[in-house]
């Protein structure tokens, strides 16, 4: 009995021995990329680590906009069994680092100079008190709109460039039997168009005003019930069943020729080029009607979690090759964003990507870049969770837009 026993700790300690080694080796990834374009990208940065010799734990958790996610990382979190690793977005990262919960990965920062190549809007949220705490892999904006050519050109619908030919395209789509918007009835996607109709009705300044600076008169001015009018106005042209679609379901309509336009962030892009369609002939990507000059900006990052002392070797190694120039083209000519650093060539990227990159790039010189409200990089997420309950509550009928306005004034009080 006594050797049994010895043995068999013999054979506990070697699995223990085993298990550590596994993993100091290998990193755990937390992340909600799990539609057919977003794991084709995720792809290419395990590719990249594995070329390196650093394993990949996958922990995917389903649910665009990645509140789910989060609720998993919180348990995670709560039980002292942080991943390496985690997928996060805007005011998320800056929480997660005020709690002293993120590794600080300035030698790795510093060696390769993100400083210097990483812009101001980014840096806003991967730096927390001097100290670089997360890595950027992109950056995407939510005020694009998603068109089938064949199924614009087919009802002699030219791309709309103005709120007035964006309905009448809708109207001539509707009187021709197809579904004239896809979407998803889930309240980050409801609030996804929200950031664009609401830049298109309140301008750049009132933007700012509504859902940086929270200021009420801007949340419950006119142009703010404007925009919810023009929700009401989506809300009455998509299908019966848009009530919690997944978004890229939705895509896979307009791919497919069941929907003519999508109002949704460019990682919808990734769902058209994992269906091998090519921008300018199968499908259109444009800015919302009224939003040419904005972009409203949202950047993943990964943040990596303190496993008790200074960052290890593995999470160093996922950061330097998300910052890595090769990394950021290749990633990010899948995944439908664009380069987290300045200095990216946009050759690889199709005319979609270089639209991005140019926007982008213009909108941050011009003061019109700003961060998205739905995904987190225009207030904390008690103010977005507040704007997501009255923008879904008008967009499912329960409030009409002078209602939609009074209650978003209220909630927003509440919670900042
Ligand atoms: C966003 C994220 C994107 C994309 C999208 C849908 O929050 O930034 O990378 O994955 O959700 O899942």
């Amino acid at each position: 009995m006594r050797k049994l026993l010895k043995t068999k700790s013999v054979i506990v300690a070697g699995l223990l021995c085993t298990s550590s080694l596994a993993q100091a080796e290998e990193v755990e990834v937390l992340h909600w990329w799990t539609s057919g374009g977003e794991a084709a990208a995720l792809n290419v940065l395990k590719d990249d680590l594995s070329g390196q010799g650093v394993g990949w734990t996958d922990m995917p958790v389903a649910g665009g906009g990645g509140e789910q996610a989060m609720t998993v990382l919180r348990a995670r979190v709560t039980a002292g069994n942080a991943p390496t690793a985690v997928q996060g977005l805007g005011f998320d990262i800056q929480d997660w680092a005020a709690q002293g919960a993120l590794a600080d990965l300035n030698d790795v920062a510093a060696k390769e100079g993100w400083d210097n190549v990483v812009p101001d809007a980014l840096k806003a949220f991967a730096k927390h008190d001097g100290k670089w705490v997360s890595a950027p892999v992109n950056v995407h904006s939510t005020n694009w709109v998603w068109a089938n050519k064949a199924v614009l050109d087919a009802n002699g619908i030219a791309q709309p460039a103005s709120w007035d030919e964006f309905v009448a395209a809708v109207e001539a789509l509707k009187a021709a039997g197809i579904t004239p918007i896809a979407h998803g009835g889930q309240a980050w996607q409801d609030a996804t168009i929200f950031d664009a109709v609401a830049m298109s009705t309140l301008g750049p300044d009132g933007y700012k005003a509504a859902f940086v600076d929270l200021d009420e008169g801007t949340l419950g001015g006119d142009a703010m019930k404007e925009a919810f009018d023009r929700m009401a106005f989506i809300r009455d042209n998509v299908d019966e069943n848009f009530s919690g679609r997944d978004w890229n379901l939705a895509t896979a309509m307009v791919i497919n020729g069941e929907a003519g336009f999508q109002m949704m962030g460019d990682w919808a892009k990734g769902e058209f080029l994992n269906a091998d369609k090519v921008p300018g002939e199968d499908f259109l990507c444009f800015r919302f009607p009224g939003t040419a000059d904005q972009v409203t900006f949202n950047a993943d990052q990964f943040m990596m979690f303190d496993q008790g002392g200074s960052v290890s070797a593995e999470q160093a190694a996922l950061a330097s090759a998300i910052l890595s120039p090769a990394f950021q083209s290749a990633f990010n000519v899948v995944k439908g964003s664009v380069p987290a650093r300045t200095d990216v060539s946009d050759a690889d990227f199709d005319a979609c990507g270089k639209q991005g990159m140019k926007d982008l790039a213009a909108a941050a010189a011009s003061g019109n870049l700003f961060g998205s409200m739905a995904h987190g990089h225009a207030a904390p997420a008690s103010v977005k969770n507040a704007v997501y309950d009255v923008v879904t509550a008008h967009f499912n009928g329960e409030y009409d837009s002078e209602t939609a306005v009074v209650e978003l004034v209220d909630a927003v009080s509440i919670a900042k």
